[in-house]
Formats: structure tokens, C-alpha cells, sequence
């Protein structure tokens, strides 16, 4: 998704706008663009559809300098991938970046256009520009017209905006869309996302809706929604991992699946005793907010609602404590009924996705008991604004397919049932013995991740195939949906999951010797089950791809193929079956030579409605 990237300093900033975009590649875009303000007071624009290696390649032909810069990576919303479209947007001396979406676009470019602004782009973040021109006039006061501006905005955005005539100034503005200011010595930056900064600093504002911040390299001065000068504080980021290093791996998503053990195992640390989840686990307030418990309610979004998914079998089954899980884009445009002592839990890799967030602000207004977010991100925009935060310790993740995120997620969400279940009745002994396969999850995950050839065996016969069914029961239907998504994610085969008592009222009609049918099959109570709806594909021609332990009694003959994998506490089951899951979509989509970490129309992180 679109990624902002700004600075001012006493040398050229050319090649830190670059770098910072380089961060930001990750996150899915189809154009990028830079324009710095050079030694004689000038507008350097240069833009690009593609990559940023493309606008390298062209700022390599028609070279630019300048000690004040804005950048951006742009995916589409208004307007296609195309030269024109990309960011930044100029009016005059006026140059601009914006994340997120000006909902009356329309009715603002009728009004410029009547004031004689011509627009050379299809895009809304134009209008945002000229906007700010007809307000300041070229040159006049650029904080005073960009405030002037954001009071006209509706929508969402965060924006980076510089004047030629002024080029001491970097003025930036958020509401709705994640922005931060990179705090240097003599020099100041802006991003979206702090990590396209974390080569020039490591202390970061989190700009707060509504402000508007002017930088000059000696300060920041940031405004309220009110006009109010406000003080925000700097936050210092920790070293962390250099995501930006795939190491010895071929993809980003490779290393990360293979990250796993060591993340888990992050995640489980100082959480869990020897045979109980740490009271403390939760955060300070848990303790209060958890006896008052009496229903739960999930919003999230893509990989993190299967999470969700997950979880509301284990609350149920071991907290006794009713769960509904919804996608945050459905649940905040419908009515919801609330009932007395429901936690709203938001769960999220990034902490940004825009549904999501926008979901917990309205829950806010609801009479939830209280709000919990599961997030990978500290500081980002649902850890902030949610009462509780239990944070997944995945670092961060790279390639656009969700791999370790959705593993931490479901280890935190099992301490989390774990803790409602305790101060529901949960009984000692069967939470030592879910603690204690906790304990084992990091070497079993070492040896689910061990898979890997038999796996990339396994890939082969999906290459050549235009669709695959994932099947599942119970707690691990939501893992089939997860394998499909996936598959579909990265190699565009087109896949979908169903609970597997539930084929013969349709997807059966689909099944042919053309279509490869996955199963997770651990070892548990509805296996037998399931291998009766294993016998239905069988019998049409089907060719079944088994995920079992071989516990679990099957055994490969024409049609069957069992992907045997190490036997694991039931508890544990859909942690790890996620496992060669990841694997199998990984190994397909390097067969069909798609572009793995950053599949073609997705993004990252969705900051966007
Ligand atoms: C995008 C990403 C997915 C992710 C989803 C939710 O679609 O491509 O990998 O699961 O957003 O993101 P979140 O950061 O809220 O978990």
C-alpha cells in the first residue's frame, strides 16, 4: 500500500528518500516518485511507473538534488498504475504526497476546475494539491494553507506537502492514515511507517488524528485538530531486526516461514511458567478486565480474522465464554447488537489496516466492555487506541502473504483464551498440560518447518492446476481457509477452503481428477469423520493431498498422497499444520515463477477503506 517518505537536512536527501522507499517496497505498490527542491529554489520531479529500480533508473538518466525532498510509493486506488498518476502531485511551486483517500475528490475538483486548476492526473490526492495552492498562493505560507486545507478533507489521509518558496519547511498531516516524524540531529524526516527511517534514526513522533506538524531542521512544531500547538512525545525504537535482510533466503516469505521456531518461542517467553499462562501476560489491567468477561467479540481482517477464527473454538470449548468473529470491513457498516460484558478484540499484524481500526473506534462508541488488541506493531494505531494489548513478537514481516505474524497471533490468542479460561473454571491440570505443549511448540514447529523437501515435492502437482479445494473440520476449517487464501495469495491459482462436512452440498460437484483436494487431517476427535468425507472425492476421482501424522491411519496409493508429518498435541494442531501449508503455496508459486513476496494487486499493510 502507499508508502510516504520525506526529509529535510543540511546534505542531499536524495538517496535517503530512496533507501526509505526501498523499506517501504514491501508493503505492495505499482509506481513511485521523488521530488526534492534543489540549490536554485526549483521543483525536481521525477516519477514512475514500477519499482522503485525504475525511478532509480530514471533519476540515474535526469539526475536531482536537494536537501528538502518528498517521496512516495503509490498503489492504485483512483486512477491506474500509470507516470502521471503517481505521487508526488504538483501545483505551481507546490508539491505533494498523500496515503489514503479524499472522499469528496469530486466535488473539490469541480470547485478548482471553476477557479481555472487543470488536472493532469485521474487521481483524488490532485485535488488535495491545487487545494493547498489556492489557499496559500505559490509561496505564501505554506503551514497556514495546508491547515486550511485538512479542514476541507474528507476521507483519510496522510500527507507530506513542500513549497519551493520555501524550502526550510516540511509540513505533514495526518487523519486517518499512519504518520510519523523521524527525529534527527539538525535534520528531521517524515514516513508513513517508522521502518523506512530506521537507517537515519531511531526516534520517532507518532503524529495523532487531525495534526498537522511543521519541520524545519532545527524543530517540529505540531498542531492539534484545534489549531493548538501540542507537545507529543518522542518515542526511542530498539535496534529490532533489519528486516531489510533476507539473509541466506531466497524470499522474504521463505525466511519467515522458516522463523517460526524462533518467534513462537519470542512470543511464548516470560509469558508462560512451568505449568500456567503468567498472570501477567495480558498487560496490568487484565486482571480487572477479565473476570467481567462474559462474551467475546473478533474483528479483523484477511490472515489475522482466520486467527480470530481459530481462537473462538478454543474460547468456547475451554473458556465456555461465546465468541462471533467478523471481518472488520463487514462489522462496521452494519447495526450490532451489544450485549452487557463483551470484549472487543481487534487482531493485526500491522495495527493499521484501516477497517479494522475504524472498527474499534466505533466499537468505542458501543458499550463494549473494553478493547483488547493482538498486534505485531508497537505504537501503531490499534496498540494505541485499544485498552489492552497483548503483542505478537514476530518482528517484522516482509512479505506480503502472512506467515509468522498468523503463527504469533495463534499463540497469542491461545494465552489469551488460556487466561479467560482460568478465571472461568479452566482446571489446573488440563492448563498444565495446554502450557506444556506451549512448551514444546518451538521444536515441533523446527520440525514441521523440516517438511520443506517433501513439501516441495508435494508442489509439483499443483503447478499446472487452475483451482484446489483446502478441506478441514473443526478448528482447523479455519486453517484450510488459511492454506487457501495462501495458494491463491501467491501463485493465483484459484483456491477456496470448506469445512469438509459441507462438500457434498456443492464444491462436490467441482471435484474431478483436475482438481487437487488439500486436507489438514490431525489426529483428533473427527477424524473418522472426515475420512468418510475423504471417501466422497475419493469416489468421484478426486486426488487428495493428506496432511496427517501417521497416527492418523492413512496411507498414499493412486489418488492419495499422505504428506506425513511428526505427531503434535491436538491443542497445537492448527499452529503447526499452518506450517506446510505455507510451504506448499510457497513451492507452487516458485513453480509458476510469480512474484512471491510481492504477489501482483496486494498490499501490506491496508490503510485504505
Ligand atoms: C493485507 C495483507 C494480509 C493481512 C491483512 C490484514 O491484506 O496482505 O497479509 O492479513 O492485510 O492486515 P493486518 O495488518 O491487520 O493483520
Amino acid at each position: 500500500m502507499c508508502g510516504i517518505v520525506g526529509a529535510l537536512a543540511q546534505r542531499n536527501v536524495n538517496e535517503i528518500l530512496l533507501e526509505g522507499l526501498r523499506r517501504l517496497e514491501y508493503r505492495g505498490y505499482d509506481s513511485a516518485g521523488v521530488c526534492l527542491v534543489d540549490g536554485d529554489s526549483q521543483l525536481q520531479l521525477r516519477k514512475s511507473q514500477g519499482k522503485v529500480a525504475d525511478l532509480e533508473a530514471r533519476l540515474a538518466a535526469a539526475p536531482a538534488a536537494g536537501q528538502l525532498g518528498i517521496a512516495h510509493t503509490r498503489w492504485a486506488t483512483h486512477g491506474a498504475p500509470s507516470d502521471r498518476n503517481a505521487h508526488p502531485h504538483v501545483s505551481g511551486q507546490i508539491a505533494l504526497v498523500h496515503n489514503g483517500i479524499i472522499e469528496n475528490h469530486q466535488p473539490l475538483r469541480a470547485e478548482l476546475r471553476d477557479k481555472g486548476y487543470q488536472f493532469t492526473s485521474d487521481t483524488d490526492t490532485e485535488v488535495v494539491v491545487h487545494l493547498i495552492h489556492s489557499l496559500a498562493g505559490d509561496g505564501r505560507d505554506l503551514l497556514a494553507a495546508v491547515t486550511a486545507a485538512t479542514d476541507r478533507l474528507e476521507g483519510a489521509y496522510a500527507l507530506g506537502v513542500i513549497s519551493a518558496d520555501e524550502p526550510e519547511t516540511l509540513v505533514c498531516a495526518r487523519s486517518g492514515s499512519p504518520l510519523v516524524v523521524g527525529v534527527g540531529i539538525e535534520e528531521n524526516f517524515i514516513a508513513s511507517d517508522p521502518m523506512a527511517l530506521r537507517q537515519v534514526t531511531d526516534r520517532f513522533i507518532f503524529l495523532e488524528e487531525g495534526d498537522v506538524a511543521e519541520i524545519s531542521r532545527a524543530g517540529i512544531t505540531v498542531r492539534d485538530k484545534q489549531g493548538e500547538e501540542v507537545s507529543r512525545p518522542v518515542h526511542k525504537l530498539d535496534g529490532g531486526h533489519d528486516a531489510a535482510d533476507k539473509g541466506r533466503y531466497r524470499h522474504y516469505m521463505q525466511k519467515e516461514i522458516f522463523e517460526q521456531p524462533a518467534v513462537v518461542e519470542a512470543t511464548l517467553a516470560g509469558r508462560i511458567g512451568d505449568k500456567s499462562v503468567l498472570s501477567e501476560a495480558l498487560g496490568a489491567r487484565a486482571h480487572e478486565i477479565l473476570p467481567e468477561v462474559q462474551q467475546v467479540q473478533i474483528v479483523a481482517c484477511g490472515t489475522s480474522y482466520h486467527a480470530g477464527l481459530v481462537a473462538r473454538y478454543w474460547l468456547e470449548d475451554w473458556a465456555g465464554i461465546p465468541c462471533s468473529v467478523e471481518v472488520a470491513s463487514e462489522i462496521r457498516y452494519r447495526k450490532t447488537a451489544v450485549r452487557p460484558g463483551t470484549l472487543f478484540v481487534t487482531i493485526s499484524q500491522s495495527g493499521e489496516t484501516a477497517d479494522t481500526l475504524a472498527a474499534l473506534r466505533q466499537a468505542k462508541e458501543l458499550g463494549y466492555l473494553a478493547s483488547m488488541t493482538i498486534c505485531n506493531v508497537p505504537n501503531s494505531s490499534l496498540v494505541r487506541e485499544s485498552e489492552l494489548s497483548l503483542m505478537t513478537e514476530a518482528g517484522p514481516e516482509i512479505g506480503v502473504a502472512s506467515t509468522k505474524a498468523f503463527t504469533t497471533q495463534l499463540v497469542a490468542l491461545q494465552l489469551f483464551c488460556i487466561a479467560l479460561a482460568k478465571v472461568n473454571g479452566l482446571s489446573t491440570e488440563r492448563e498444565a498440560e495446554l502450557v506444556k505443549a506451549l512448551h514444546q511448540l518451538p521444536q515441533l514447529m523446527e520440525q514441521f518447518t523440516g517438511l520443506d523437501q517433501l513439501v516441495q515435492d508435494t508442489s509439483e502437482a499443483f503447478a499446472e492446476k487452475h483451482h484446489a479445494l483446502f478441506l478441514g473440520r473443526g478448528v482447523e476449517y479455519p486453517i484450510a481457509l488459511e492454506g487457501a487464501l495462501k495458494l491463491k495469495e501467491i501463485s493465483y491459482i484459484h483456491a477456496e477452503a470448506y469445512p469438509a462436512g459441507e462438500l457434498k452440498h456443492g464444491p462436490l460437484a467441482l471435484v474431478d481428477a483436475d482438481m487437487p483436494v488439500v486436507v489438514v487431517a490431525p489426529n483428533d476427535e473427527l477424524l473418522e469423520k472426515l475420512k468418510s468425507n475423504l471417501q466422497e472425492v475419493r469416489a468421484r476421482g478426486g486426488q487428495l493431498f493428506v496432511f496427517a501424522s501417521p497416527q492418523a491411519g492413512f496411507t498414499s496409493e493412486p489418488g492419495v498422497t499422505v504428506v506425513e508429518v511428526p505427531d503434535a498435541p491436538e491443542s497445537l494442531a492448527p499452529i503447526l499444520y499452518t506450517v506446510p501449508l505455507q510451504l506448499l503455496s510457497y513451492h507452487v508459486a516458485l513453480l509458476k515463477g510469480t512474484d512471491v513476496d510481492q504477489p501482483r494487486n496486494l498490499a501490506k499493510s491496508v490503510t485504505v477503506e
